[in-house]
């Protein structure tokens, strides 16, 4: 299975949310091979999931049920319209939102027990790419994400390994380095939980220009696509260029 999945972030006006729909409903993939994911920002999640012929993600959301925390959105609220796909622990939300990787220990086990479909957001900043820590430093990550995860339940995870310094940058690590630290999160997570062969992801800086050369990659399974997915055509023709 391929995976590409595109993240809006906090981006996208209700008239362009509503075009996109139209011209991604176009899409045709064959869903056995390759899921294409959309991942909308939470104001769109209960109309994206009426009208989008594709997996919807939410950008995080809380492990807590409903409940007194203002502003905020809890799994249960996904799990009440239809949405069981999230992303968990991206960059963003490990800087802005303080999820520290405790925090997303308690949302990757309570979102994998409810049976979501999880994509694990890791990625080392800078100075530890710089340092040549970086496998250390994702190690480190996985290992405290999936502590006590049920292992039964890895067949809903997906892992994105987005360094921090290549997300909205243009700027890329080698194929090769992608490709050693694709191999390490497989590796890693196969000696702390026994399980084989991880779907992983690249993030960071995709777009329609490198996909092509980004898709070589060995151990690579798909992608997630942050300002490169927010035009439409461009989107298609990038889930044109990985299906092939
Ligand atoms: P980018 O973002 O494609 O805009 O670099 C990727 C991401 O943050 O998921």
């Amino acid at each position: 299975m391929k995976y590409i999945i595109g993240n809006w972030k906090s981006n996208m006006t209700y008239n362009n949310f509503k075009s996109y729909v139209q011209q991604i409903n176009t899409l045709k993939t064959d869903i056995a091979k390759i899921t294409v994911g959309i991942s909308v920002p939470h104001i769109f999640l209960l109309e994206a999931e009426k009208t989008i012929n594709h997996p919807i993600y939410s950008q995080d959301c809380e492990a807590y049920k409903f409940g007194s925390n203002t502003g905020r959105i809890s799994y249960e609220h996904l799990k009440d319209i239809n949405i069981n796909h999230a992303i968990i622990g991206h960059s963003e939300q490990r800087r802005f939102n303080d999820n520290t990787n405790e925090i997303i220990n308690t949302k990757l086990t309570t979102l994998l027990n409810n049976d979501f479909n999880v994509i694990l957001c890791i990625g080392e900043p800078l100075d530890i790419y710089e340092e040549n820590k970086t496998i250390e430093f994702l190690q480190n990550q996985i290992g405290s994400a999936l502590k006590n995860v049920d292992i039964k339940k890895l067949n809903n995870l997906v892992i994105a390994y987005e360094p921090i310094w290549a997300i909205g940058t243009n700027k890329i690590p080698s194929n090769d380095y992608i490709q050693n630290a694709l191999q390490e999160i497989k590796q890693y997570v196969e000696i702390i939980t026994k399980f084989k062969n991880i779907p992983t992801l690249y993030g960071g800086s995709v777009n329609l220009s490198n996909i092509d050369n980004l898709k070589t990659i060995v151990n690579l399974d798909g992608f997630l696509i942050g300002s490169g997915s927010l035009k439409a055509d461009d989107f298609i023709k990038m889930v044109y260029a990985l299906e092939k």
